[in-house]
């Protein structure tokens, strides 16, 4: 089963679609790798990517909401902050398992299960927010 970016994830503000959309990949080059079995350092390295590339989004996210005067910002940077900690919280216990590949599959789906509810439940309403504007 792949991690996939679907169109009913669309927030409706096309530069945070298409982050969100390279998030995704590469989540899933990290779910497939973890699956095949390949180096425990390109685990790592793929976590620093994420690790860092949600935090460029988050920021850049922010930034638009700050930008437009969204009144959900504050919610928004607390689920994004909480976001960032279970992103640590997975290569810690990755590298605490000594590499246990069973470990970051589940960890990596359980991160992303929550990236899709945030994406439905607050990214969205950023873009009905624009609408309104
Ligand atoms: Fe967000």
């Amino acid at each position: 089963m792949a991690i996939m970016w679907t169109p009913d994830l669309s927030v409706g503000v096309d530069h945070i679609d298409e982050q969100h959309k390279i998030w995704f990949e590469k989540a899933n080059e990290l779910f497939e790798a973890g699956k095949e079995g390949r180096a425990k350092e390109y685990i790592n390295t793929m976590i620093d990517f994420l690790d860092e590339y949600s935090k460029k989004h988050f920021k850049d996210e922010e930034a638009y909401m700050e930008k437009i005067g969204y009144p959900g910002l504050d919610s928004q940077k607390k689920a994004h902050a909480s976001f960032v900690n279970n992103l640590a919280k997975l290569k810690s216990d990755f590298n605490e398992s000594g590499g246990n590949i069973t470990v970051i599959i589940n960890a990596n789906k359980m991160v992303l299960d929550w990236l899709i509810n945030h994406i439905k439940s607050m990214d969205k309403k950023i873009g009905e927010y624009v609408k309104t504007l």
